[in-house]
């Protein structure tokens, strides 16, 4: 047999040659590209977060050639005849002309805006993909802040772009943020005018924003992904649980050539719908809106998505009686409170939990398989419940819109939204807590009692029966292999010479706070449980069951398939009759088997 190559294949192999003599890398490159990734959908939002930041950056530099960064007044002359002779600012001017004059400019404004709109949308589902999954536990954590501090400086940096043009939209958004800093109790009114360079908006703050913008946040964003990144390749990536999935392997496929085709191609089709949605759908029209003038600002204005929860916040505390005079200082708790308690209490949540799961847990574990979300309750009930808080803040952002829209009194929504934000996310915590505990029992009865098929059998001595249809061995693995939790169990006060121990107050409240956390929890079903099913007649041939160091209950493990990918041998669940289940049944009773 012969074997030819292409050119191109002898022109990379040459290549790669010549690079390797001279570098020593081509180790380094096998073994990375021999790397094995899991696979799964949700791994692709952050994926998306690094498309769209990529996006980001080339259409940035495309913009950085024609913004012009300066406050500096001056007389706008061009096509748009609507704001011929009206003055503005350079900026201004600038970004009128990238829209009208610059070819492609207003193009590439809108992919720039599109793609920071859905980078922040991919960084907060990737976020909560995380958390859900509890993918942030050991050795993540550290992991989990960089990511966290990314999402602040996705915030500062769409912030800071958002305010460049210095039209009236984003010049009353920078008026809003002057009164967020000058709330600061003692030092605000001396950083509002560090920040502004002097009062309020000064001539300093468009150029001073640039560099945050195109320099500062930029450089350490992508500073903080490649850290993010290495990271997830030091620690390799979680996987979700299934058949022979374990804390010790990785079930995937290589990084080359099967994810470096993927991800370019996944790049292609990220940039792709940005630019489609970039060239129909228009995004900060800034022309209509006017440069930065106090006055005209009215109903109906809103900041970009990621920011709607602070002015949602801010929109819903009430004014009355929260300002306070002491001593001739103002004290604007009607600022202070929605603007920068508010935030600072959940974003410091947000950031720390990780570790103060670990604190409650006393789980010092690594884990490398994902958790269901819904065999953590309560962690998933406290994301629904920060989501729905969220989520009425960004409602509450858009209040005028509703009243014009619904033709309601925008005071009721107001004070409905008032009442919701305290009330709804501790019924979403109830109800998700509910539904989680509600599908854990459905889980255990799945595996205990197979799949209920709708057939009912009569036995020839008349009893009824309904025939149940097993699970097949990944079915049963997904439902039978998570960690039991239970409360945690702590040493007695005193040891046995009646000495008082100590840490034990400590421990007494890491205790009563893991009680919270598990107390209402399903067992996870056990091999005696399954067991009993079995020697009952409910279940046929069942494969082994063992006990993990986890305590887990996970069905044995036959040796690794031809693709190195363990397979599972347990088997069985269901009712077994003396008419056995088999996929070859007609149509109609294929219907009722699903
Ligand atoms: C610029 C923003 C971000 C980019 C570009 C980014 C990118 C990525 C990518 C590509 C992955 C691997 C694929 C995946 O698991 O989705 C990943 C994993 C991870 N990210 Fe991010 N991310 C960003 C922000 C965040 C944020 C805001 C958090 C949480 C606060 C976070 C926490 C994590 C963690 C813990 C992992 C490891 C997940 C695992 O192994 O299952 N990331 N990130």
């Amino acid at each position: 047999m012969t074997t030819t190559t292409s050119p191109a294949a002898k022109a990379a192999g040459g290549t790669a040659d010549y690079l390797d003599q001279r570098t020593g890398l081509g180790a380094a490159v096998k073994g990375l590209s021999r790397k094995i990734f899991p696979d799964h959908w949700s791994f692709l939002l952050g994926e998306i977060a690094l498309y769209s930041f990529i996006v980001i950056l080339i259409s940035g530099v495309f913009l950085t050639l024609f913004f012009v960064p300066s406050m500096a007044e001056t007389d706008y002359e061009g096509p748009w005849a609507a704001m011929n002779g009206v003055e503005m600012s350079e900026a201004f001017a600038s970004t009128l002309r990238l829209s009208f004059e610059v070819r492609g400019g207003l193009l590439m404004r809108q992919i720039h805006h599109w793609a920071a709109l859905l980078f922040m949308a991919s960084i907060v589902t990737h976020m909560m993909r995380v958390f859900f999954t509890g993918a942030f536990r050991k050795p993540r954590e550290l992991n989990w802040l960089i990511g966290f501090t990314l999402m602040i400086l996705g915030l500062a940096a769409g912030f800071s772009g958002y305010s460049l043009p210095d039209d009236v939209l984003s010049g009353n958004g920078l008026r809003i943020t002057d009164g967020v800093v000058r709330s600061i109790p003692i030092i605000g009114s001396y950083l509002s005018y560090f920040i502004f360079g002097g009062e309020f908006p000064g001539q300093d703050l468009i150029p001073r924003l640039f560099i945050v913008h195109v320099l500062l946040v930029p450089a350490i964003i992508l500073a903080l992904v490649g850290l993010h990144l290495f990271l997830v390749f030091l620690q390799k990536h979680t996987q979700y649980p299934g058949g022979g999935r374990t804390n010790t392997n990785v079930v995937g496929f290589p990084l080359f050539p099967i994810y470096v085709a993927k991800a370019g191609g996944f790049f292609f089709i990220v940039f792709g719908v940005i630019a489609l949605m970039a060239a129909t759908m228009t995004i900060n029209p800034v022309w209509n809106y006017g440069p930065y003038d106090p006055s005209p600002v009215g109903a109906g204005a809103q900041p970009d998505w990621y920011m709607l929860f602070l002015e949602g916040s801010l929109r819903l505390m009430p004014g009355q009686g929260t300002e306070w005079v002491i001593g001739g200082y103002t004290l604007s708790l009607n600022v202070l409170i929605p603007a920068v308690v508010v935030p600072g209490i959940l974003f410091t949540a947000l950031a720390a939990y990780p570790f103060i799961e670990q604190f409650v847990t006393g789980d010092k574990r690594e884990h490398h398989v994902l958790d269901r979300p819904r065999n953590v309750p309560f962690r998933t009930a406290t994301g629904v419940a920060i989501l729905t808080a969220f989520f009425i803040l960004v409602l509450a952002g858009s209040n005028d819109l509703i009243a014009t829209q619904f033709d309601l009194s925008i005071n009721d929504i107001t004070w409905t939204f008032r009442v919701l934000f305290f009330v709804a996310p501790v019924l979403a915590f109830w109800i998700t807590k509910r539904i989680c505990l509600g599908l854990q029992r459905k889980d255990r009865e799945l595996v205990l009692h197979g799949h209920e098929t709708g057939r009912i059998v009569r036995f020839a001595h008349g009893e009824y029966i309904e025939v149940h249809r097993p699970l097949d061995d990944q079915e049963r693995w997904l439902r039978v292999s998570q960690e039991p939790n239970r409360p945690l169990e702590i040493e007695p006060a005193e040891d046995s010479r009646g000495v008082r121990r100590k840490g034990y107050r400590k421990d007494v409240l890491r205790q009563r706070l893991s009680r919270i956390f598990f107390e209402d929890r399903v067992e996870p079903v056990t091999p005696a449980e399954l067991a009993a099913a079995h020697s009952h007649g409910e279940h046929d041939a069942l494969g082994s069951v063992h006990q993990t160091h986890g305590g887990a209950n996970v069905p044995e493990l036959d040796q690794a398939g031809t693709d190195g990918v363990p397979t599972v041998t347990a088997a069985g669940g269901g009712r077994r009759l003396a008419e056995p289940e088999t996929p070859q049944q007609g149509p109609g009773a294929d219907a009722r088997n699903h």
